[in-house]
Protein backbone atom coordinates (compact mmCIF):
# COMPACT_ATOMS: atom_id res chain seq x y z
CA UNK A 1 0.00 0.00 0.00
CA UNK A 2 2.33 2.71 -1.07
CA UNK A 3 3.96 4.34 -3.62
CA UNK A 4 6.56 1.81 -3.77
CA UNK A 5 5.14 -1.69 -4.11
CA UNK A 6 4.20 -1.88 -7.65
CA UNK A 7 7.98 -0.76 -9.39
CA UNK A 8 10.00 -2.70 -6.99
CA UNK A 9 11.67 -5.76 -9.44
CA UNK A 10 9.71 -8.80 -9.16
CA UNK A 11 11.37 -11.83 -7.70
CA UNK A 12 11.82 -14.50 -10.60
CA UNK A 13 8.17 -16.42 -11.01
CA UNK A 14 9.72 -19.97 -11.61
CA UNK A 15 12.88 -21.17 -10.82
CA UNK A 16 15.76 -21.74 -14.17
CA UNK A 17 14.96 -24.82 -15.91
CA UNK A 18 18.29 -26.16 -15.61
CA UNK A 19 21.18 -26.10 -13.45
CA UNK A 20 23.58 -24.36 -15.69
CA UNK A 21 26.51 -26.36 -16.89
CA UNK A 22 30.13 -25.06 -17.00
CA UNK A 23 30.60 -22.92 -20.12
CA UNK A 24 27.12 -22.28 -21.11
CA UNK A 25 25.80 -18.71 -22.24
CA UNK A 26 24.01 -17.45 -19.34
CA UNK A 27 20.88 -14.75 -18.77
CA UNK A 28 19.48 -12.80 -15.82
CA UNK A 29 16.20 -11.11 -16.62
CA UNK A 30 15.18 -8.50 -13.96
CA UNK A 31 11.26 -7.10 -14.58
CA UNK A 32 9.80 -3.90 -13.13
CA UNK A 33 6.54 -2.80 -13.32
CA UNK A 34 2.90 -4.06 -13.31
CA UNK A 35 2.04 -7.47 -14.30
CA UNK A 36 2.15 -7.15 -18.04
CA UNK A 37 6.07 -7.09 -17.52
CA UNK A 38 5.99 -10.49 -15.97
CA UNK A 39 3.70 -11.49 -18.74
CA UNK A 40 6.70 -10.29 -21.21
CA UNK A 41 9.18 -11.49 -19.31
CA UNK A 42 7.75 -15.27 -19.35
CA UNK A 43 8.14 -14.94 -22.76
CA UNK A 44 11.72 -13.45 -23.16
CA UNK A 45 12.23 -15.99 -20.89
CA UNK A 46 11.36 -18.67 -23.17
CA UNK A 47 13.17 -16.54 -25.98
CA UNK A 48 16.51 -17.13 -24.50
CA UNK A 49 15.91 -20.68 -23.33
CA UNK A 50 15.19 -21.46 -27.23
CA UNK A 51 18.55 -19.74 -27.83
CA UNK A 52 20.31 -21.86 -25.19
CA UNK A 53 21.19 -19.31 -22.62
CA UNK A 54 20.53 -21.14 -18.50
CA UNK A 55 18.87 -18.49 -16.88
CA UNK A 56 20.68 -16.96 -13.50
CA UNK A 57 19.68 -15.12 -10.82
CA UNK A 58 22.52 -12.90 -10.11
CA UNK A 59 24.10 -10.10 -12.20
CA UNK A 60 27.54 -11.32 -12.17
CA UNK A 61 26.43 -15.09 -13.07
CA UNK A 62 24.95 -13.64 -16.19
CA UNK A 63 26.52 -13.18 -19.54
CA UNK A 64 23.40 -11.25 -20.85
CA UNK A 65 21.32 -9.34 -18.43
CA UNK A 66 17.93 -8.15 -20.12
CA UNK A 67 15.94 -5.32 -17.73
CA UNK A 68 12.25 -5.20 -18.44
CA UNK A 69 11.43 -1.96 -17.61
CA UNK A 70 8.49 0.25 -16.43
CA UNK A 71 8.08 4.21 -17.14
CA UNK A 72 5.02 4.48 -15.44
CA UNK A 73 6.62 6.38 -12.61
CA UNK A 74 10.21 8.74 -12.34
CA UNK A 75 10.63 6.32 -9.41
CA UNK A 76 10.39 3.73 -11.87
CA UNK A 77 13.63 4.89 -13.94
CA UNK A 78 15.71 5.98 -11.02
CA UNK A 79 15.69 2.39 -9.66
CA UNK A 80 16.54 1.53 -13.52
CA UNK A 81 19.48 3.88 -13.54
CA UNK A 82 20.37 2.42 -9.89
CA UNK A 83 20.58 -1.02 -11.90
CA UNK A 84 22.14 0.41 -14.93
CA UNK A 85 24.93 1.71 -12.92
CA UNK A 86 25.71 -1.60 -11.40
CA UNK A 87 25.70 -2.90 -14.50
CA UNK A 88 28.38 -0.57 -15.84
CA UNK A 89 30.52 -1.64 -13.36
CA UNK A 90 30.20 -5.25 -13.28
CA UNK A 91 31.19 -4.89 -17.01
CA UNK A 92 34.12 -2.69 -16.61
CA UNK A 93 35.22 -5.53 -13.93
CA UNK A 94 34.37 -8.69 -17.33
CA UNK A 95 31.92 -10.03 -15.09
CA UNK A 96 28.96 -9.06 -17.28
CA UNK A 97 28.97 -9.00 -21.27
CA UNK A 98 25.70 -7.83 -22.66
CA UNK A 99 22.81 -5.78 -21.52
CA UNK A 100 19.43 -5.20 -22.97
CA UNK A 101 16.51 -2.45 -21.89
CA UNK A 102 13.05 -3.51 -22.88
CA UNK A 103 9.87 -2.72 -22.09
CA UNK A 104 7.96 0.51 -21.23
CA UNK A 105 11.02 2.83 -20.97
CA UNK A 106 12.93 1.12 -23.98
CA UNK A 107 9.48 2.49 -25.87
CA UNK A 108 9.64 5.83 -24.38
CA UNK A 109 12.62 8.74 -25.38
CA UNK A 110 13.96 8.54 -21.99
CA UNK A 111 16.17 5.28 -23.48
CA UNK A 112 18.20 7.04 -25.89
CA UNK A 113 19.64 9.58 -22.55
CA UNK A 114 20.08 6.60 -20.86
CA UNK A 115 22.13 4.94 -23.43
CA UNK A 116 24.46 7.41 -23.52
CA UNK A 117 25.05 7.18 -19.78
CA UNK A 118 24.96 3.54 -19.69
CA UNK A 119 26.26 0.92 -21.47
CA UNK A 120 23.25 -0.59 -23.27
CA UNK A 121 23.93 -2.94 -26.40
CA UNK A 122 20.15 -3.48 -27.12
CA UNK A 123 17.05 -1.48 -26.57
CA UNK A 124 13.83 -2.32 -27.15
CA UNK A 125 9.86 -1.57 -26.90
CA UNK A 126 7.09 -3.41 -25.71
CA UNK A 127 6.09 -3.65 -30.03
CA UNK A 128 9.31 -5.06 -31.11
CA UNK A 129 10.52 -7.70 -28.20
CA UNK A 130 10.62 -10.07 -30.95
CA UNK A 131 14.22 -8.53 -32.63
CA UNK A 132 15.57 -9.95 -29.20
CA UNK A 133 15.74 -13.25 -30.84
CA UNK A 134 17.83 -12.31 -33.27
CA UNK A 135 20.20 -10.61 -30.64
CA UNK A 136 20.46 -13.68 -29.04
CA UNK A 137 20.95 -15.94 -32.32
CA UNK A 138 17.83 -17.10 -32.70
CA UNK A 139 16.29 -17.03 -36.28
CA UNK A 140 14.73 -13.36 -36.77
CA UNK A 141 10.96 -13.96 -36.39
CA UNK A 142 8.52 -11.32 -37.95
CA UNK A 143 5.51 -10.91 -35.89
CA UNK A 144 4.72 -7.57 -34.02
CA UNK A 145 3.95 -7.33 -30.80
CA UNK A 146 0.43 -9.36 -30.76
CA UNK A 147 -1.56 -10.32 -27.48
CA UNK A 148 -2.03 -13.96 -29.19
CA UNK A 149 1.52 -14.67 -28.41
CA UNK A 150 1.37 -16.93 -25.20
CA UNK A 151 2.07 -16.28 -22.53
CA UNK A 152 3.50 -18.49 -19.15
CA UNK A 153 3.04 -21.98 -19.64
CA UNK A 154 2.61 -25.27 -17.09
CA UNK A 155 2.95 -23.19 -14.05
CA UNK A 156 0.18 -23.39 -11.31
CA UNK A 157 -1.06 -20.47 -12.02
CA UNK A 158 -0.86 -18.42 -15.45
CA UNK A 159 -1.51 -14.93 -17.01
CA UNK A 160 -3.56 -15.09 -20.33
CA UNK A 161 -3.19 -11.47 -22.17
CA UNK A 162 -6.54 -10.87 -23.53
CA UNK A 163 -5.60 -7.29 -24.53
CA UNK A 164 -2.93 -4.80 -24.98
CA UNK A 165 -2.81 -1.51 -25.03
CA UNK A 166 -5.43 1.29 -24.17
CA UNK A 167 -7.37 3.63 -26.00
CA UNK A 168 -7.77 6.05 -22.98
CA UNK A 169 -5.87 9.28 -22.88
CA UNK A 170 -5.48 9.95 -18.80
CA UNK A 171 -3.79 13.15 -18.68
CA UNK A 172 -1.18 11.61 -16.34
CA UNK A 173 -0.14 8.29 -18.15
CA UNK A 174 2.67 7.08 -20.38
CA UNK A 175 0.51 4.14 -21.22
CA UNK A 176 -0.97 5.16 -24.46
CA UNK A 177 2.16 6.08 -25.89
CA UNK A 178 4.28 3.23 -24.81
CA UNK A 179 2.10 0.65 -25.48
CA UNK A 180 0.24 1.88 -28.53
CA UNK A 181 -4.05 1.99 -28.76
CA UNK A 182 -5.91 -1.42 -27.58
CA UNK A 183 -5.38 -4.34 -29.44
CA UNK A 184 -8.25 -7.20 -28.34
CA UNK A 185 -7.19 -11.23 -28.76
CA UNK A 186 -10.10 -12.79 -30.74
CA UNK A 187 -12.02 -14.99 -27.98
CA UNK A 188 -11.03 -18.53 -29.70
CA UNK A 189 -8.16 -17.65 -28.85
CA UNK A 190 -8.13 -17.01 -25.46
CA UNK A 191 -10.31 -19.88 -24.37
CA UNK A 192 -7.71 -22.09 -26.90
CA UNK A 193 -5.11 -20.90 -24.32
CA UNK A 194 -7.03 -21.05 -21.44
CA UNK A 195 -8.27 -24.99 -22.23
CA UNK A 196 -4.51 -25.79 -23.28
CA UNK A 197 -2.92 -24.23 -19.95
CA UNK A 198 -5.75 -25.96 -17.74
CA UNK A 199 -4.80 -29.24 -19.75
CA UNK A 200 -1.50 -28.99 -18.62
CA UNK A 201 -2.51 -28.50 -14.88
CA UNK A 202 -2.96 -25.22 -14.44
CA UNK A 203 -5.45 -24.47 -11.64
CA UNK A 204 -5.92 -20.74 -11.69
CA UNK A 205 -6.00 -18.20 -15.08
CA UNK A 206 -5.36 -14.43 -14.72
CA UNK A 207 -6.62 -12.54 -17.59
CA UNK A 208 -4.04 -9.53 -18.23
CA UNK A 209 -4.69 -6.20 -20.12
CA UNK A 210 -4.64 -2.40 -19.21
CA UNK A 211 -7.98 -2.15 -19.66
CA UNK A 212 -9.52 -5.76 -19.78
CA UNK A 213 -13.11 -4.54 -19.43
CA UNK A 214 -12.83 -2.49 -22.13
CA UNK A 215 -12.18 -5.73 -24.04
CA UNK A 216 -14.61 -6.06 -27.36
CA UNK A 217 -14.75 -8.66 -30.27
CA UNK A 218 -17.05 -9.29 -32.88
CA UNK A 219 -20.18 -8.32 -30.71
CA UNK A 220 -18.78 -9.94 -27.37
CA UNK A 221 -18.03 -7.86 -24.27
CA UNK A 222 -16.17 -8.60 -21.77
CA UNK A 223 -18.49 -10.17 -19.79
CA UNK A 224 -19.20 -13.02 -22.04
CA UNK A 225 -15.23 -13.76 -22.02
CA UNK A 226 -14.82 -14.13 -18.72
CA UNK A 227 -18.09 -16.42 -18.05
CA UNK A 228 -16.64 -18.45 -21.10
CA UNK A 229 -13.20 -18.55 -18.95
CA UNK A 230 -15.12 -19.33 -16.08
CA UNK A 231 -16.09 -22.50 -17.31
CA UNK A 232 -12.94 -23.63 -18.76
CA UNK A 233 -10.97 -22.78 -15.50
CA UNK A 234 -11.33 -23.59 -12.22
CA UNK A 235 -9.18 -20.48 -10.68
CA UNK A 236 -10.01 -17.06 -12.81
CA UNK A 237 -8.93 -13.59 -11.77
CA UNK A 238 -8.84 -10.58 -13.78
CA UNK A 239 -6.75 -7.19 -13.79
CA UNK A 240 -6.81 -4.38 -14.51
CA UNK A 241 -10.19 -2.58 -15.02
CA UNK A 242 -11.64 0.47 -15.82
CA UNK A 243 -14.91 2.09 -14.24
CA UNK A 244 -16.05 3.75 -17.67
CA UNK A 245 -16.25 -0.02 -19.09
CA UNK A 246 -17.00 -1.93 -15.81
CA UNK A 247 -20.75 -3.46 -16.26
CA UNK A 248 -23.25 -4.33 -13.73
CA UNK A 249 -23.27 -7.89 -15.46
CA UNK A 250 -19.57 -8.17 -14.86
CA UNK A 251 -19.85 -6.97 -11.29
CA UNK A 252 -22.56 -9.83 -10.67
CA UNK A 253 -20.99 -12.62 -12.38
CA UNK A 254 -18.08 -12.02 -10.00
CA UNK A 255 -20.53 -12.77 -7.35
CA UNK A 256 -22.44 -15.28 -9.05
CA UNK A 257 -19.87 -17.61 -10.47
CA UNK A 258 -17.94 -19.94 -7.87
CA UNK A 259 -14.84 -20.08 -10.12
CA UNK A 260 -14.16 -16.09 -10.35
CA UNK A 261 -12.00 -14.87 -7.38
CA UNK A 262 -14.05 -12.24 -5.53
CA UNK A 263 -11.70 -9.20 -5.91
CA UNK A 264 -11.97 -6.27 -7.79
CA UNK A 265 -9.44 -4.07 -8.82
CA UNK A 266 -10.77 -0.68 -10.09
CA UNK A 267 -8.55 2.11 -9.86
CA UNK A 268 -10.58 5.47 -9.03
CA UNK A 269 -7.50 7.62 -9.15
CA UNK A 270 -9.47 10.94 -7.51
CA UNK A 271 -12.61 11.33 -5.46
CA UNK A 272 -13.00 14.74 -7.05
CA UNK A 273 -15.31 15.12 -9.73
CA UNK A 274 -13.21 18.15 -11.18
CA UNK A 275 -10.01 16.34 -11.17
CA UNK A 276 -11.72 13.44 -12.82
CA UNK A 277 -12.32 15.62 -15.78
CA UNK A 278 -8.92 17.50 -15.35
CA UNK A 279 -7.18 13.25 -15.47
CA UNK A 280 -10.17 12.53 -18.46
CA UNK A 281 -11.00 9.54 -16.71
CA UNK A 282 -14.78 9.83 -18.48
CA UNK A 283 -16.54 9.28 -15.19
CA UNK A 284 -18.07 11.16 -11.58
CA UNK A 285 -17.27 9.86 -8.12
CA UNK A 286 -21.25 9.65 -8.25
CA UNK A 287 -20.75 6.65 -10.83
CA UNK A 288 -17.75 5.22 -9.33
CA UNK A 289 -19.64 4.44 -5.97
CA UNK A 290 -22.68 2.95 -7.61
CA UNK A 291 -20.47 0.41 -9.16
CA UNK A 292 -18.71 -0.02 -5.96
CA UNK A 293 -22.15 -0.40 -4.57
CA UNK A 294 -23.21 -3.26 -7.09
CA UNK A 295 -19.97 -5.11 -6.13
CA UNK A 296 -20.12 -4.90 -2.17
CA UNK A 297 -24.31 -6.75 -3.09
CA UNK A 298 -22.90 -9.13 -5.42
CA UNK A 299 -20.13 -9.94 -3.41
CA UNK A 300 -20.42 -8.91 0.48
CA UNK A 301 -17.20 -10.66 1.41
CA UNK A 302 -15.35 -9.77 -1.95
CA UNK A 303 -12.02 -7.43 -1.89
CA UNK A 304 -12.05 -4.32 -3.38
CA UNK A 305 -8.42 -2.49 -4.02
CA UNK A 306 -7.95 1.00 -6.21
CA UNK A 307 -5.32 3.05 -7.41
CA UNK A 308 -5.16 6.47 -5.88
CA UNK A 309 -2.97 9.62 -7.26
CA UNK A 310 -1.91 12.06 -5.01
CA UNK A 311 -1.00 15.36 -6.01
CA UNK A 312 -1.94 15.75 -9.68
CA UNK A 313 -1.62 19.65 -10.55
CA UNK A 314 -4.26 21.55 -9.69
CA UNK A 315 -5.29 19.53 -6.77
CA UNK A 316 -6.81 21.51 -3.94
CA UNK A 317 -7.68 20.50 -0.16
CA UNK A 318 -10.68 20.43 -1.11
CA UNK A 319 -10.14 17.52 -3.83
CA UNK A 320 -8.33 15.55 -1.41
CA UNK A 321 -10.71 15.62 0.87
CA UNK A 322 -13.20 14.56 -1.88
CA UNK A 323 -11.04 11.77 -2.18
CA UNK A 324 -10.95 11.20 1.40
CA UNK A 325 -14.40 11.26 1.62
CA UNK A 326 -14.61 8.40 -1.12
CA UNK A 327 -11.99 6.56 0.17
CA UNK A 328 -13.98 6.29 3.27
CA UNK A 329 -17.36 5.62 1.72
CA UNK A 330 -15.94 2.10 -0.57
CA UNK A 331 -14.19 1.18 2.39
CA UNK A 332 -10.98 -0.19 0.20
CA UNK A 333 -9.48 -3.64 1.53
CA UNK A 334 -6.40 -2.02 -0.07
CA UNK A 335 -4.76 0.25 -2.08
CA UNK A 336 -2.14 1.70 -4.15
CA UNK A 337 -1.50 5.04 -3.64
CA UNK A 338 0.92 6.63 -5.74
CA UNK A 339 2.79 10.47 -5.79
CA UNK A 340 1.87 12.20 -9.01
CA UNK A 341 5.11 11.73 -11.32
CA UNK A 342 5.15 13.72 -14.29
CA UNK A 343 5.59 12.04 -17.29
CA UNK A 344 7.28 14.03 -20.72
CA UNK A 345 5.05 13.61 -23.33
CA UNK A 346 1.82 13.53 -21.08
CA UNK A 347 -0.67 16.27 -20.67
CA UNK A 348 -0.57 16.54 -16.92
CA UNK A 349 3.30 17.23 -17.31
CA UNK A 350 3.00 20.90 -18.67
CA UNK A 351 -0.10 21.49 -16.54
CA UNK A 352 0.07 24.63 -13.86
CA UNK A 353 -0.51 24.49 -10.71
CA UNK A 354 2.09 21.80 -9.23
CA UNK A 355 1.71 20.33 -5.43
CA UNK A 356 4.47 21.07 -3.19
CA UNK A 357 6.20 17.61 -2.20
CA UNK A 358 5.58 18.36 1.82
CA UNK A 359 1.51 18.55 1.05
CA UNK A 360 1.96 15.85 -1.41
CA UNK A 361 3.58 14.09 1.26
CA UNK A 362 1.07 14.86 3.91
CA UNK A 363 -1.76 14.05 1.73
CA UNK A 364 -0.14 10.61 1.09
CA UNK A 365 -0.12 9.91 4.05
CA UNK A 366 -3.51 11.11 5.07
CA UNK A 367 -4.93 8.43 2.26
CA UNK A 368 -2.87 5.77 3.24
CA UNK A 369 -4.35 6.17 6.76
CA UNK A 370 -7.79 5.98 5.70
CA UNK A 371 -7.27 3.33 3.67
CA UNK A 372 -5.04 1.78 6.26
CA UNK A 373 -7.95 1.86 9.03
CA UNK A 374 -10.61 0.88 6.87
CA UNK A 375 -8.91 -2.63 5.48
CA UNK A 376 -7.61 -3.06 9.14
CA UNK A 377 -11.50 -2.97 10.57
CA UNK A 378 -12.46 -5.41 7.12
CA UNK A 379 -9.70 -7.37 7.96
CA UNK A 380 -10.95 -8.27 11.32
CA UNK A 381 -13.65 -9.27 10.34
CA UNK A 382 -12.70 -12.42 8.74
CA UNK A 383 -11.54 -13.65 12.18
CA UNK A 384 -13.21 -16.87 13.10
CA UNK A 385 -14.38 -17.69 9.78
CA UNK A 386 -13.20 -20.95 8.12
CA UNK A 387 -11.70 -20.45 4.80
CA UNK A 388 -10.46 -22.74 1.50
CA UNK A 389 -7.06 -21.25 0.52
CA UNK A 390 -5.18 -21.29 -2.51
CA UNK A 391 -1.20 -21.73 -1.83
CA UNK A 392 -0.14 -19.04 -4.12
CA UNK A 393 3.59 -19.11 -2.93
CA UNK A 394 4.79 -22.15 -1.14
CA UNK A 395 6.24 -22.15 2.46
CA UNK A 396 9.32 -20.48 3.14
CA UNK A 397 12.16 -21.54 5.88
CA UNK A 398 9.94 -20.35 8.63
CA UNK A 399 6.81 -22.99 7.75
CA UNK A 400 4.45 -19.68 6.30
CA UNK A 401 2.80 -19.68 2.77
CA UNK A 402 1.25 -17.55 1.10
CA UNK A 403 -2.60 -17.75 0.13
CA UNK A 404 -5.71 -16.42 -1.29
CA UNK A 405 -9.09 -16.72 -0.03
CA UNK A 406 -11.82 -17.35 -2.33
CA UNK A 407 -12.64 -14.04 -1.33
CA UNK A 408 -9.25 -12.44 -2.21
CA UNK A 409 -7.83 -12.14 0.56
CA UNK A 410 -3.93 -12.68 1.39
CA UNK A 411 -3.34 -15.20 3.77
CA UNK A 412 -0.56 -16.38 5.60
CA UNK A 413 -0.77 -20.12 6.73
CA UNK A 414 1.22 -22.53 8.20
CA UNK A 415 1.88 -25.66 5.87
CA UNK A 416 4.16 -27.57 3.30
CA UNK A 417 1.25 -27.81 1.20
CA UNK A 418 2.31 -27.15 -2.93
CA UNK A 419 1.55 -23.87 -4.94
CA UNK A 420 -1.60 -24.42 -6.99
CA UNK A 421 -2.89 -26.71 -3.45
CA UNK A 422 -5.94 -26.09 -1.44
CA UNK A 423 -5.80 -25.91 2.11
CA UNK A 424 -8.38 -25.47 4.60
CA UNK A 425 -7.96 -23.23 7.82
CA UNK A 426 -9.59 -21.09 10.40
CA UNK A 427 -8.46 -17.03 10.19
CA UNK A 428 -7.28 -16.40 13.85
CA UNK A 429 -5.93 -12.83 13.31
CA UNK A 430 -5.77 -9.99 10.67
CA UNK A 431 -3.42 -6.90 10.31
CA UNK A 432 -4.52 -4.28 7.49
CA UNK A 433 -2.69 -6.16 4.79
CA UNK A 434 -3.06 -10.15 5.40
CA UNK A 435 -4.63 -12.57 7.42
CA UNK A 436 -3.52 -15.12 9.67
CA UNK A 437 -4.36 -18.47 9.26
CA UNK A 438 -3.94 -21.17 12.55
CA UNK A 439 -3.42 -24.96 12.03
CA UNK A 440 -4.86 -26.27 8.58
CA UNK A 441 -8.02 -28.95 8.80
CA UNK A 442 -6.56 -32.07 7.31
CA UNK A 443 -9.99 -33.87 8.17
CA UNK A 444 -11.01 -32.82 5.38
N1 LIG B 1 2.07 9.58 -11.67
C1 LIG B 1 1.61 8.87 -10.61
N2 LIG B 1 0.90 7.74 -10.74
C2 LIG B 1 0.65 7.31 -11.99
N3 LIG B 1 -0.01 6.23 -12.44
C3 LIG B 1 0.04 6.22 -13.78
N4 LIG B 1 0.72 7.29 -14.22
C4 LIG B 1 1.12 7.98 -13.12
C5 LIG B 1 1.85 9.17 -12.93
N5 LIG B 1 2.31 9.88 -13.94
C6 LIG B 1 -0.67 5.28 -11.56
C7 LIG B 1 -2.19 5.24 -11.77
C8 LIG B 1 -2.38 3.92 -12.50
C9 LIG B 1 -1.27 3.08 -11.91
C10 LIG B 1 -0.90 1.88 -12.67
O1 LIG B 1 -0.18 3.97 -11.86
O2 LIG B 1 -2.82 5.23 -10.53
O3 LIG B 1 -3.66 3.37 -12.25
FE1 LIG C 1 -3.19 4.89 -18.36
FE2 LIG C 1 -5.69 5.78 -18.18
FE3 LIG C 1 -5.06 3.86 -19.97
FE4 LIG C 1 -5.08 3.26 -17.35
S1 LIG C 1 -6.86 3.91 -18.60
S2 LIG C 1 -3.48 2.71 -18.86
S3 LIG C 1 -4.36 5.18 -16.43
S4 LIG C 1 -4.34 5.97 -19.99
Amino acid sequence: MSSTTKTAPIPLSRKPREAVEPGAKTACIRTFGCQMNVHDSDRIRRMIQDAGYAEVQRYEDADLVILNTCYVRENAVDRVRGHLGELNRLRREGRVKRVALTGCIGAAEESAALRQTYDIDLVLGTHNTYELAEFVGLPTMRETYTPELPGTEGGHSAFVTIMTGCNYQCSYCIVPTVRGRMICRPMESVIGEVENLVAGGTGYVTLLGQTVDAWRHEGKRFCDLLEAVSESAPRVWFTTSHPSNMEDRTLRAIGERDSIVKRLHLPVQSGSDRMLKVMHRGYKAERYRRKIEVFREAAPDGTLSTDIIVGHPGETEEDHEQTLRLVEDCAFDSAYIFKFSPRQGTEAASLPGTVPDSIVQRRFLEVLRQVEQNAFSRNQRKIGNEEEIYIRHGSTEDGKAIGETWSGHAVHVHTDAAPGDYVRARIESAGPHVLYAGEVDTSA
